[in-house]
């Protein structure tokens, strides 16, 4: 069976800086070599910290910027290859909510407005019957339907949300893209949201790509896991063997930096050393060199495949043959870096840490998908 979506080599640089005469003298690699499928009516999680790659990877799938070199098939069709008629089609098919829906959702339209606009654009529902698929939609996503005549401003931030999922369910997609969707949240109403997307999933079969900075708020609701680290992925396996036994040196520090609930069960934390390096000027050799506990002379020049066992969990590292087991590693003496607090920072804070890759990321928000 094909996966519905089918990632191969995707490579995307951004021009970071020119020469007078407009020449680039200066690329970030946001994207550099990611392959990953996602099967009908399942989530892939993809974690990593704030500027490692995870929002340009979905603006990519969904064809919203083109790649540099790659290829995004859905439902075995090549992506690139399609034309303007197809594509509009696919534009159906692939949604995407945002970490801030307040941004996204239009304050000078009613929530009935909202959720009508792509009922019309792609001639969904005859006229007469869009305020009862309206209600139907607000319905699914736990709202009254007397709430179509609000604005945005209106409501609270988790029933925002509820409305920017209504909006992408309005076209009755099979796979959903959420970057980010509860990390502007406050904690108590995060639970809720994510037990709707699991609920609105098992419900209508769709497909997640869940993009998240916290591997606490993945764990729940991945069937798989993706960890990107500058631009690549280090480690993709089934959620249950990831959480269970990280193997990349970097997944099990972030694995590290998740506050266990019961204290005996409390895991050492991973100091790393060194510098947070920027997309701008990568390691050569493995990308996490710079960082990593075991590194040695080889993982300077040479890049690690990323290689899977029969088991489809792929990891990407020199020395995964000798690294200690999973339970069995041992603490660096107790200390807490600056680096590694930085790492626990981004992984348990409530909004993404921004720009910590030296690049400015104020103009990084993808355009609202205009479907
Ligand atoms: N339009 C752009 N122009 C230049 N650099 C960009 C652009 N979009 C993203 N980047 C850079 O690419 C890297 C990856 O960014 P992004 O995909 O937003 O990461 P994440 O979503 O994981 O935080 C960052 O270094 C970011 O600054
Ligand atoms: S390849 Fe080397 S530097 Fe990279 S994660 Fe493995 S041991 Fe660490
Ligand atoms: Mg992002």
């Amino acid at each position: 069976m094909t996966a519905l979506l089918e990632v191969e080599g995707l490579v995307k640089h951004f021009v970071a800086a020119r020469s007078v005469f407009g020449r680039p003298t200066a690329y970030v690699k946001a994207v550099d070599g990611v392959s990953f499928t996602v099967e009908a009516g399942k989530t892939l999680a993809l974690v990593g910290e704030s500027g490692c790659g995870k929002s340009t990877v979905s603006r990519l799938v969904l064809r919203l910027i083109e790649p540099d070199a790659g290829i995004v098939r859905f439902e075995g069709r090549d992506l690139g290859t399609l034309g303007a008629n197809r594509l509009r089609a696919f534009r159906r098919e692939a949604q995407i909510i945002f970490q801030d829906p307040y941004a996204s959702l239009n304050p000078r339209m009613t929530v009935s407005q909202i959720l009508t606009e792509p009922l019309a654009l792609h001639d969904l529902v005859p006229a007469a019957r869009r305020r009862e698929r309206v209600e139907e939609l607000l319905r699914l996503v736990g709202l009254e339907p007397r709430f179509a005549r609000r604005y945005p401003h209106e409501f609270s931030g988790g029933q925002r949300q509820r409305i920017a999922i209504a909006r992408a369910l309005a076209v009755e997609p099979k796979l959903i893209i959420c970057d980010e969707p509860v990390s502007a949240l406050d904690v108590s109403i995060r639970s809720q949201i994510l037990n709707l997307l699991h609920d609105l999933q098992n419900r209508l079969g769709l497909a997640y790509i869940f993009v998240s900075h916290d591997l606490a708020v993945v764990k729940h609701i991945a069937d798989r896991v993706a960890v990107m680290n500058l631009g690549g992925i280090v480690e993709i396996g089934d959620a249950e063997a990831l959480f269970a036994e990280p193997r990349h040196p970097y997944s099990r520090a972030l694995l590290s930096a998740i506050p266990v609930p019961k204290p005996e069960a409390k895991r050492s934390r991973i100091v790393l050393e060194g510098e947070m390096p920027s997309a701008l000027n990568p390691p050569s050799g493995c990308r996490f060199h710079t960082r990593c506990p075991y590194v040695i002379a080889r993982c300077r020049t040479e890049i690690p495949l990323l290689l899977a066992d029969g088991r489809r969990h792929a990891t990407a590292c020199h020395r995964i043959a000798e690294l200690p087991a999973p339970g069995a590693i041992v603490p660096a003496d107790g200390g807490f870096s600056p680096v590694l607090e930085q790492l626990v920072a981004a992984f348990s804070d409530g909004t993404e840490a921004a720009g910590r890759a030296g690049v400015d990321m104020s103009d990084t928000r993808p355009p609202a998908v205009r479907s």
